[in-house]
C-alpha cells in the first residue's frame, strides 16, 4: 500500500514536471512564432509601404514626363500652318470665299517672297490632304503655348445660364484646353468634352485631377461624336462652330438647353437662330463687344440659348 502510494505520488509529480515543462515549451514555441510572424508583417508592410510610394512616385513622374514631351512635341512639318492661318483670317471676307481661292492667293504670296517651288508644292499638298491634323496641332500649339492668346477664365456666357439651374449631365464641344468643362465640373455637372487637339485635351484632364475633378473627355472630330438620343441637359458650342445641328438637338434632353457663343462672321444675317430652329430660343443676342476668346479686341459676337421643347 505504502509502496503504492509512493509509486503513484511519484507518477504524480513526474507528470506535473512534464507537464509544465510542456506548458513552458508551448508558451515558448506560441511567443517565438508569434514574434516571428509579427516581425515578417512588419517588414513585409513597410516593403509594400515603401514600394508603393516609390511606384507611386515613379507613376507621377513617368506621368508628368510623358505629359510633358507629348504637349512640347509638335509636328515640325506643320510649322507653316499658324502663320498661314493668321494670314487667312486677315484677308478681307471677299477674298475667303472657297478654301481652293485662299491656296491659290497663298501660293502667289509664297512665289513673290522666293520660296522654293518644292516648299510650296509641299504645303498646298498637305493642306489640301491632312487639313483637319494641321488643324488639331494648330489647336494644340494655340492651347499649350506659354503665352496664352485666349480667356483661361469659362466663359461668361455660361456661367450666367448655369447660375440658379440645377446640375445635369452636360456636354462641351470642341473643348479646347477646357476652362469651361472644369467650370461645370466645378459647379457639380457630370461633364463630358471633346476636340480633336489631343494635347489640349491632355492637359484639361491634367488640370482637373490636380483640382481633384472628373471629366470625361475624348479625342475626337464633331463629325465621329456619338452625340446619343436624349442624353444631354446641356450642349455647349463656345466659340466653336455648330455643325452638327440635327444630331446635337437629337442628343438633348426634352428641356434640355444649347449654349453658343461666337464670332457672328460664321453665319449669314440670323444663321444662328436659323440653325437651331427646332428649338425654343429664350436668349439671342448680337452684339460689337469684347470678344471672350481673342480677348485683346472688340467684335461682332452673337449669342444663343435655346430649348428643346418636349419636357
Ligand atoms: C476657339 S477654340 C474654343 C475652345 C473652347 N470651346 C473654349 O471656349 O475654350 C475652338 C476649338 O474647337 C475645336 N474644333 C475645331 N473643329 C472641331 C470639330 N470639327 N470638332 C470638334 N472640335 C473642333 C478646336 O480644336 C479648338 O480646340
Amino acid at each position: 500500500m505504502m509502496a503504492n502510494e509512493m509509486t503513484i505520488r511519484r507518477l504524480k509529480t513526474q507528470r506535473r514536471f512534464w507537464f509544465q515543462v510542456h506548458l513552458y515549451l508551448d508558451l515558448a514555441l506560441v511567443t517565438g512564432f508569434s514574434r516571428w510572424l509579427w516581425k515578417r508583417r512588419k517588414e513585409r508592410e513597410q516593403w509594400r509601404n515603401g514600394s508603393s510610394k516609390t511606384w507611386a512616385r515613379a507613376g507621377t513622374l513617368a506621368g508628368t514626363l510623358l505629359l510633358a514631351v507629348h504637349l512640347i512635341a509638335q509636328v515640325p512639318e506643320f510649322n507653316f500652318y499658324p502663320e498661314f492661318r493668321r494670314w487667312w483670317f486677315a484677308l478681307p471676307a471677299d477674298q475667303r470665299q472657297s478654301f481652293e481661292s485662299v491656296l491659290e492667293r497663298y501660293k502667289q504670296r509664297l512665289s513673290t517672297e522666293g520660296t522654293p517651288t518644292e516648299e510650296i508644292g509641299r504645303r498646298l499638298q498637305l493642306m489640301r490632304t491632312r487639313r483637319t491634323e494641321l488643324e488639331a496641332d494648330f489647336w494644340d500649339r494655340f492651347f499649350t503655348s506659354s503665352t496664352p492668346e485666349f480667356n483661361t477664365k469659362p466663359n461668361a456666357f455660361l456661367m450666367s445660364v448655369v447660375e440658379g439651374r440645377p446640375a445635369g449631365r452636360a456636354l462641351d464641344v470642341g473643348m479646347g484646353a477646357g476652362r469651361n468643362t472644369i467650370f461645370l465640373a466645378q459647379r457639380g455637372w457630370d461633364v463630358t468634352g471633346f476636340d480633336p487637339a489631343g494635347k489640349a485635351v491632355a492637359l484639361a484632364q491634367q488640370r482637373a485631377k490636380e483640382l481633384g475633378l472628373t471629366i470625361h473627355t475624348q479625342v475626337a472630330l464633331d463629325r465621329e461624336f456619338d452625340f446619343g438620343h436624349g442624353r444631354w441637359d446641356l450642349i455647349l458650342l463656345s466659340w466653336m462652330p455648330p455643325n452638327e445641328v440635327a444630331r446635337m438637338v437629337a442628343g438633348l434632353r426634352p428641356g434640355g438647353i444649347v449654349v453658343f457663343e461666337g464670332p457672328r462672321t460664321w453665319f449669314p444675317q440670323n444663321g444662328l437662330l436659323k440653325q437651331f430652329d427646332a428649338l425654343r430660343v429664350i436668349r439671342y443676342e448680337d452684339q460689337v463687344t469684347r470678344g471672350d476668346y481673342f480677348v485683346q479686341s472688340d467684335i461682332p459676337v452673337v449669342r444663343l440659348l435655346a430649348e428643346k421643347p418636349g419636357r
